[in-house]
């Protein structure tokens, strides 16, 4: 054999193993996912701040009506640009990726049909402008000249984005679809405990008191024109602000909605299929949820009633609920104890059994505070990815006796680790395109279903797929521990017959609350909370049970198809590798692991079986060629 023709074969060999990598239809794909996700972060400029983007510091996100056609115009050219794509040229993990593009825009732009629905209604007691003048002081930079030129172009923004708001509000009146009473009932008081006092003690002034003396390439007339500046334009933001809640007082609020759910505006029961669809990603219906929640509820009240008959307990579960709380060994003596208890149950308790059941456990920071305002029982916030700003777990301690000792680890299990806290983390440890990285948008969901999708079903799922993981990590140590993760399920599963009982069946309030107290166990003020939640967000609250169900059936394929082969922390991990997804990828995703599991020969993970197989064939190709 000649050299020339080693040389070629080898180059042969090269290419090969190269289109493997970046064949020009993958790389051309990455490049309209890019621009997709580089669009998306420019329509949430706030949010983009909260991430540490700083690209549209200079701007607020745009709530303008007449951009409605002009985003979908966009929306469509990104289609246009995918259909030109040969699918069956890309490999099976670009399918997967081109397949959540798709889906994403296809939510979209299938939304834009209800844009006069629910996203007209863009105030209430979840969404609005009040919090973020707050969000913007805490997250932007204030170290250069740049930092305040951008910051100072922002706060102009404000008037004009509360007429947007009010041109919103008016169209909802006019179009008569407008929120319930409920969504409503504390919009006042939270503009009022923000619009109180002079220019220069709103919150948005903050940075330009002592902060920007530091900033040493800005001349002394400068900063007295950038402060002069600021409190014109606050007090102009304040005028704003004024107007937007005195136009809600006046002409929104005689004009609420007099039934509790969307079901009754006109074609309001179709918008509310879109909307859970939006929230579910996949094509159920409310009758189908309704169903499900009814079995779910039925099933784990089973459940429950055999541990309390197995302890002897004769009465229904929310008596049992009740007679615990007069039980010193399961109630809590004082707030202070509340957040060590937590920390114990983290640290101590549940760290140490990850590894049987997670591989490779990111070590990212988190903090256990104190909510600062009274709301949720528990809340988790995201970290940045390097860790240099922690994560934190909120829990309320403005009603302490809501909740008793058993119903912790449950709590802790979803909110930390392995549920909210263990996925940011390992979603931040790998490359994920942009658009999934920051999946979450303006994180206001009246914009629902016209709004990119954040496939929160997944990430819902798995915080309650986790709590149910304290069973094999060996963390319900009795009976009574035990009821307090079922009490937990059985309040996600009561929930999916309350938001369809509510936006599809016409329940009223009293019947919703009536069913809560009959089915769950939970206090009447977390009940009555989340009543108002349901009405203000239809759907959303049904992300956690159908994703942790589609996450446990995923689950028991990939275990009766691998038998031996199955790996609890291989599986674990492949599912927290891509981030938030739709529950059609994350099936494709699972199937195409337990093949690529199933054909492994030895237990080594399945990529390094392939690395290998490409080694030794290529140096075989060599062997022979030579
Ligand atoms: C800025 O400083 C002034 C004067 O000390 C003070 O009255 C005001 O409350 C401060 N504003 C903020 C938002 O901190
Ligand atoms: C508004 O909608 C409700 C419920 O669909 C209906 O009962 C009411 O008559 C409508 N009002 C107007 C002014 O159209
Ligand atoms: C790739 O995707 C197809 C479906 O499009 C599937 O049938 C096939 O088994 C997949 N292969 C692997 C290795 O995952
Ligand atoms: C798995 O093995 C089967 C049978 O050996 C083969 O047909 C298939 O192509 C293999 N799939 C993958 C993804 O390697």
């Amino acid at each position: 054999m000649t050299p020339m023709k080693v040389v070629s074969y080898l180059l042969a060999v090269v290419v090969v193993v190269s289109s493997f990598e970046d064949n020009h239809v993958v790389k051309e794909f990455k490049s309209i996912q890019n621009d997709f996700g580089r669009w998306k972060l420019s329509l949430h400029p706030e949010y983009a701040t909260t991430k540490g983007v700083n690209d549209y510091n200079d701007r607020l996100e745009s709530y303008d009506v007449t951009e409605f056609d002009r985003l979908k115009a966009i929306a469509d050219s990104f289609v246009t640009r995918l259909r030109r794509l040969p699918y069956e040229q890309m490999p099976n993990d670009t399918q997967v990726d081109y397949d959540i593009l798709k889906h994403t825009l296809h939510t979209f732009l299938s939304g834009y049909q209800w844009r006069l629905y629910g996203p007209m209604n863009s105030v209430s007691i979840l969404d609005g402008p009040v919090d973020i003048p707050g969000m913007l002081v805490e997250h932007s930079p204030f170290s250069t000249k740049g930092d305040y030129e951008n910051f100072y172009e922002r706060i102009q923004a404000f008037p004009r984005m509360m007429d947007q708001h009010i041109d919103r509000l008016k169209r909802a009146v006019q179009n008569n679809r407008t929120h319930h009473q409920v969504s409503m009932s504390d919009v006042r008081e939270q503009f009022k405990a923000i619009l109180t006092g002079r220019p220069e003690q709103f919150i948005l002034y903050q940075p330009f008191n002592q902060t920007l003396d530091g900033v040493e390439t800005l001349t002394i007339n400068e900063r007295t024109g950038y402060r002069n500046g600021a409190k014109n334009w606050i007090k102009k933001t304040l005028d704003a602000y004024k107007k937007l809640i005195s136009f809600i007082m006046k002409t929104y609020l005689p004009r609420l909605r007099t039934e509790l759910g969307v079901g009754s505006w006109e074609n309001g029961r179709e918008f509310y299929a879109a909307a859970l669809k939006w929230h579910l990603t996949t094509d159920i219906a409310p009758r189908q949820v309704n169903d499900i929640g009814i079995r779910e509820v039925r099933r784990i009240k089973d459940q429950m009633n055999e541990v309390m008959r197995r302890i002897g307990f004769r009465g229904t579960i929310r008596e049992f609920t009740t007679s615990i709380k007069g039980d010193h060994r399961y109630t809590i003596s004082s707030e202070n104890a509340v957040l060590n208890i937590y920390k114990d149950i983290i640290k101590d308790k549940i760290e140490p059994m990850l590894p049987r059941l997670f591989k490779d456990i990111p070590e990212l920071p988190l903090r256990v505070m104190p909510s600062p305002t009274d709301g949720p029982y528990a809340a988790y916030e995201a970290g940045s990815r390097d860790g240099a700003r922690p994560a934190v777990f909120y829990v309320n301690l403005f009603r302490p006796t809501d909740v008793s000792i058993p119903d912790f680890m449950p709590i802790a299990l979803h909110e930390t680790l392995p549920g909210y806290h263990l996925q940011t983390s390992s979603q931040s440890q790998t490359q994920l395109p942009l658009f999934r990285q920051h999946n979450k948008g303006s994180h206001r969901y009246f914009q629902v279903p016209y709004d990119f999708p954040d496939y929160n079903v997944f990430s819902e799922g798995w915080a309650l797929y986790a709590e149910s993981l304290g069973e094999p990590m060996g963390l319900y140590r009795d009976d009574y521990y035990l009821l307090g993760r079922y009490s937990s399920e059985l309040f996600r599963a009561c929930l999916l017959v309350v938001d369809t009982g509510i936006h599809y069946y016409s329940w009223s309030r009293e019947r919703a609350i009536e069913y809560l107290m009959t089915h769950s166990t939970f206090g009447l003020d977390i009940l009555e909370d989340m009543v108002n939640r349901i009405v203000t967000w239809p759907g959303q609250v049904c992300s956690a049970k159908i994703g942790e169900m589609k996450i446990r059936e995923l689950r028991h394929r990939a275990q009766r198809r691998l038998d031996g082969k199955f790996d609890i922390r291989e599986f674990h991990a492949e599912l927290l590798r891509h981030g938030n997804v739709p529950l059609q990828a994350l099936e494709r995703i699972v199937n195409n692991w337990i093949i690529r599991t199933a054909n492994s020969t030895t237990c080594g993970s399945a990529s390094t079986v392939h690395f290998w197989g490409l080694i030794v064939s290529t140096i075989l190709i060599l062997f022979i060629v030579i």
